[in-house]
């Protein structure tokens, strides 16, 4: 073998080396474009998800869901009149949804419905503070149900409350 066939089979090898690199080089190139187009994507994504799951939230708390009321015009309750003191409030059932009524401290009964206007909490009749609270995020109504402190955007509802033979009869508004 003469020296000149030796380099050239040596320049053949070097050369198809080249191309397979090349091409072995060309195919992790490409198999590395596709993945960091997917860790790209899973990224993208993934900072989507996290940013929905901030900004839902926050946008829920500052535009409050509108509750439909119940079908129910007028309940009896259970609860007789002697059951309901003075600076005190109750729970009950108007239909499928809860009321609150309660007694001033000046002894007048009022009920409303009981479902905050924030984010729809149940409210309460809070002794130390005479008024309706919801616990939810600290918000204050007055004894006319009126929002008075705290996120709540609108007035509870209020209910007709009658008395008939010791009876309490609790109806919606004409
Ligand atoms: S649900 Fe937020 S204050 Fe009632």
């Amino acid at each position: 073998m003469s020296a000149d066939e030796t380099g050239g089979q040596r320049l053949y090898a070097v050369s198809r080396a080249r191309d397979d690199s090349g091409r072995a080089g060309g195919g992790r190139a490409g198999s590395g474009g596709s993945r960091r187009r997917f860790l790209n994507w899973l990224l993208g994504t993934g900072a989507g998800a996290v940013a929905a799951a901030v900004i839902y939230p926050v946008l829920r708390y500052l535009n409050p869901p509108e509750i439909r009321e119940s079908t129910t015009s007028q309940v009896t309750l259970s609860v007789r009149t002697d059951d309901i003191p003075p600076n005190s409030g109750q729970i009950f059932k108007f239909g499928n949804r809860p009321g609150i009524i309660l007694r001033t401290p000046d002894g007048e009964l009022r009920a409303f419905t009981a479902i905050c206007t924030h984010l729809a909490c149940i409210v309460q009749y809070r002794d130390d503070l005479s008024h309706i609270w919801c616990a939810c995020h600290n918000g204050h109504y007055d004894l006319r149900g009126q929002n008075i402190k705290g996120p709540p955007p609108r007035p509870l509802t209020a209910y007709t409350v009658v008395v008939q033979d010791d009876k309490i009869i609790v109806s919606k508004e004409a």
